[in-house]
């Protein structure tokens, strides 16, 4: 019996089970390793009809969806094909507990895996839910090469709903520059930036209108195999699906409907939520969500699903696929318009959505009900030598050569900023209207947090260089945090404290939107041993220094694999 399991821990895990319950053993007996061995190749792909390289998963962009069942391992060998590109693989909402090596941030966690080399990344998916994998070297998760994860319940637990299928729905933005040409505009002087996408991809596919294209701009064809039909999704009628989506996109908030269906969202970034019901679902780049979908609507016709950009100003058409009804030609389309999304200025009915969002009456993690240390972080737009810049309390972060995580742990003091970043800022006299009025530096601090404290961030939101207010969806990495609350304009330390936030069934998640002209209040356990990046997750804004990097409990990292090392101060480390 139990042939893969060692004898004295099913021996525990029984002696455990005797006095605690039956699923328990159910678990740790069924726990597996998923081994997955992934080509990392740049390929030329045409998914919005464009011919352009990508960065792909044994061929595909976006990658497989890896599925795993909570406390398996999974272990995924990967081959750097790039052949003149560096990379590293982050497993977006994934804690790394006892793992902080495999988080897959170069500059944070590891050094980059050089063309021709192999590096495996080894870990435990410890809560079901939905996540996602994508690059973390430099830009290069703009270049295509993302995923899902999902990992489902133990067998024996149930979870707080029932349906009878699922699909996974990546949504992502898309850009004919290169990745190169996109990079090298944001850290020009003068500044170029990225500009709106031309495509949004749903399950890696959309449809841009080739007669748009100047001839010689590049190859086009609308009817590319990778592009001609839109995404389909099939439904029985009368029966219910659990669509898992998630966003990955570069820079695009986005608004995600399905013609005449209503969604009943169930699950935010792996934790059960109180559900509600919405026609169109928000979703903000490193967030998932899944939602249930009945199939309740005239059975002889087709559907589209579509995304829309909301919080800029869109010139990006909108992503289309087709949710067809059994028996219908798939791939016909539907006899209406796309609808054309909600106002993309409507904030309110954005912030709104996000207060709806609370943990399941069923599942609400108790929230510690006082921080030892709360760090009150503004977002501001600088112009730093001429370079136009985010910065964080004045710091713009830029990542160093050597992983923090190594330098940390082996006492490289030399190899990142010793002075510590501040914890506030001038929140009194700062006006959030108006453009930043200092210069700001560059650098690379780290906030050391006292091992297992309770640590309450607010990020504040400010007018950029162009006075406009942006979104800002912040993702945490190794933790889940609760999210406290939304509010506007300026957070107000002494009177928001305890009149807005929610400290009685907050949601926890990883990614959470800071709005514009608001600001966004989350509490979280330090009590994650290791160095974690804390950022903006437009692709854009981190590195132009949207980020900051927290370490607790360094000290208490066991061993660090000598694959994550030879790069910077590193070099020679074992
Ligand atoms: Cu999905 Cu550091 O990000
Ligand atoms: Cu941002």
């Amino acid at each position: 019996m139990l042939p893969s399991i060692p004898r004295p821990l099913v021996v525990a895990a029984a002696v455990l089970c005797f006095y605690l319950c039956s699923s328990l053993l159910v678990a740790v007996a069924e726990a597996k390793e998923r081994h997955y061995d992934w080509e990392i190749s740049y390929q030329h792909k045409s998914p919005d009809c464009f011919e352009k390289l990508a960065v792909t998963v044994n061929g595909e962009a976006p990658g497989p969806t890896i599925y795993a069942t909570q406390g398996d391992t999974v272990v995924v060998t990967v081959h750097n094909k790039l052949e003149t590109e560096k990379t590293a693989i982050h497993w977006h909402g994934i804690r790394q507990i006892d793992t902080p090596w495999a988080d897959g941030v170069a500059g944070v966690t590891q050094c980059p895996i050089l063309p021709g080399e192999t590096f495996t990344y080894k870990f435990v998916v410890d809560r079901a839910g939905t996540y996602m994998y994508h690059a973390h070297y430099g830009m290069q998760r703009v270049a295509g090469l993302n995923g899902m994860i999902v990992v489902a319940v133990p067998e024996g637990v149930r979870e707080p709903f029932r349906y009878d299928e699922e699909h996974t729905i990546l949504l992502e933005d898309w850009w004919h520059k290169s990745v190169y040409d996109q990079a090298t505009g944001l850290f020009a002087k003068p500044f170029v930036f990225v500009g709106e996408p031309q495509s949004l991809l749903i399950n890696g596919r959309g449809m841009f209108n080739c007669s748009n294209l100047a001839p010689a701009t590049g190859t086009c064809n609308n009817s590319h195999p990778d592009c001609a039909l839109p995404t389909q999704f099939t439904f029985v009628p009368g029966k219910t699906y659990l669509l898992r989506i998630g966003s990955l996109t570069s820079l695009s908030s986005l608004s995600f409907e399905i013609e005449g269906h209503r969604m009943t969202v169930v699950e935010a970034d792996g934790h059960y939520v109180r559900p509600f019901v919405v026609r169109n679902l928000f979703i903000y780049s490193g967030e998932t969500y899944s939602v249930l979908v009945k199939a309740d609507q005239d059975p002889r016709r087709n559907y589209w699903a579509t995304s829309h950009i909301v919080g800029r100003n869109p010139t990006t058409p909108s992503g289309k696929a087709i949710v067809s009804y059994a028996g219908n030609d798939p791939r016909k389309q539907p006899p209406t318009t796309p609808t054309a999304g909600p106002p993309w200025n409507n904030t309110a009915i954005r912030v709104e959505q996000s207060k709806a969002i609370v943990a399941h009456p069923g599942y609400v993690v108790p929230v510690p009900q006082r921080a030892d240390r709360t760090l009150l972080l503004l977002n501001t737009q600088n112009n730093i030598n001429g370079h136009i810049k985010w910065t964080i309390n004045g710091v713009s972060h830029h990542f160093p050569v050597t992983p923090y995580l190594v330098s940390m742990k082996r006492g490289l003091t030399t190899a990142y900023d010793q002075r510590p970043p501040l914890d506030t800022y001038d929140h009194i006299g700062h006006d959030i209207s108006a453009p930043a009025p200092t210069n700001g530096t560059i650098g690379s601090p780290v906030y050391r947090l006292a091992f297992d404290s309770v640590v309450d961030v607010v990020l504040q939101n400010s007018n950029a260089l162009n006075n406009m207010s942006e979104t800002h969806p912040w993702h945490l990495h190794g933790h889940d945090f609760w999210v406290l609350g939304h509010g506007d304009g300026k957070f107000n330390p002494a009177a928001d404290t305890w009149r807005l936030l929610n400290v009685k069934d907050p949601i926890m998640k990883n990614t959470v939107p800071l709005h514009p002209n608001g600001w966004t209040a989350l509490r979280f356990h330090a009590n994650n041993p290791g160095v974690w990046l804390f950022h903006c997750h437009v692709e854009a804004h981190v590195f132009m220094g949207m980020g900051v990097v927290f370490e607790e409990g360094v000290e208490r990292v066991g061993r660090l694999p000598s694959s994550i090392m030879g790069c910077g101060h590193s070099k020679g480390l074992h």
